[in-house]
Parts: structure tokens; C-alpha cells; sequence
């Protein structure tokens, strides 16, 4: 009788484990699938690294056009949020595009053609992000 007692705990116990093996599983699986939607889009992460590195001296982290170099220019850095009257080549991708590969004659605003054009699209995204956000 008592063989009979312990075999019949021990198989509890061993169900409860499966149990509990299986019932992590699905846990898992549900938290990796929640935390891309959770993070920033790859391309816009991507897209502040470079502007951090090559844009936000003058434009502003933000794209505020108050960056540290700002003051001394003329004319200003532009503010993304600025509305599309003010843009020389407008703030629509192709044109944030064209102000990338070709700059802003007779401004400080130089070509970045030497990034290439995976990143030049990638700020580009990144710049029409900052005047949305
Ligand atoms: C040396 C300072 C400086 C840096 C660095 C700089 N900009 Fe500019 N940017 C300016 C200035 C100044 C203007 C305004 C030009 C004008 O009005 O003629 C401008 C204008 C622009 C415009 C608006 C063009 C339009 O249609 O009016 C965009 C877009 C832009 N910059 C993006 C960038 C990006 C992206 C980077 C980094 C790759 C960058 N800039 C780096 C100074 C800078």
C-alpha cells in the first residue's frame, strides 16, 4: 500500500513539473513577440545614431534647429517641425533626399553624399520622423 501511496506522489509530482515546463514555454514565447512592438523601429534607432553623430551639432537632438553650433550660423539650421513654406527643398523625403546629396548652396548646410545612400535614406526617414514627433 505504501509503494502504491509513494508511486502515486511521485507521479504527481512529476505531472506538476510537466506542468510547469510547459506552462513556461508559451510565457516565453508571448514575451519575445511583445517586445519588438514595445521598441523602436530598427530603421528610426539607426537613423539617430547617425543624426547624433552628423546632424545634432547644428540641428539639434531633436531637430529643433538649436543645436550647439547654431547661434553662429546664418542662416539657422532648420527646424523640422518648421512648416513646408520655410524648406528650400521641402520636407517631403525626396526632398529631404536631395538637400542630403547635394547640400544647400550658399549655406552651411554641406552635402552628405560621402554617407552613402542607405544611410542618406535612413536619415531622410529619420528627419521626416522628427518633424511628426
Ligand atoms: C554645420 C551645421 C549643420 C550640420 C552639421 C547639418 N546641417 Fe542641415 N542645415 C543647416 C542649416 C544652416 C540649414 C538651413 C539652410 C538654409 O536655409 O539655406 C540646414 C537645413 C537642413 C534641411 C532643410 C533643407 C530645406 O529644404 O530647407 C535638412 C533636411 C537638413 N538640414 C538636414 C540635415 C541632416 C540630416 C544633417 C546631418 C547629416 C545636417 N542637416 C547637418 C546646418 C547644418
Amino acid at each position: 500500500m505504501k509503494m502504491t501511496k509513494f508511486l502515486i506522489s511521485a507521479s504527481v509530482v512529476a505531472f506538476a513539473f510537466t506542468m510547469i515546463a510547459c506552462g513556461d514555454k508559451p510565457k516565453e514565447a508571448a514575451t519575445t513577440e511583445v517586445a519588438p512592438a514595445a521598441t523602436v523601429d530598427p530603421e528610426i534607432a539607426k537613423g539617430e545614431e547617425i543624426f547624433s553623430q552628423n546632424c545634432a551639432s547644428c540641428h539639434g537632438e531633436k531637430g529643433a534647429g538649436d543645436g550647439a553650433a547654431a547661434a553662429a550660423l546664418n542662416p539657422k539650421p532648420r527646424n523640422f517641425k518648421a512648416p513646408a513654406s520655410e524648406w528650400k527643398n521641402g520636407n517631403t523625403l525626396a526632398g529631404i533626399t536631395k538637400t542630403l546629396n547635394e547640400g544647400i548652396k550658399g549655406s552651411p548646410m554641406v552635402a552628405y553624399k560621402h554617407l552613402g545612400n542607405d544611410n542618406i535614406a535612413t536619415l531622410a526617414k529619420y528627419v521626416e520622423y522628427l518633424g511628426k514627433n
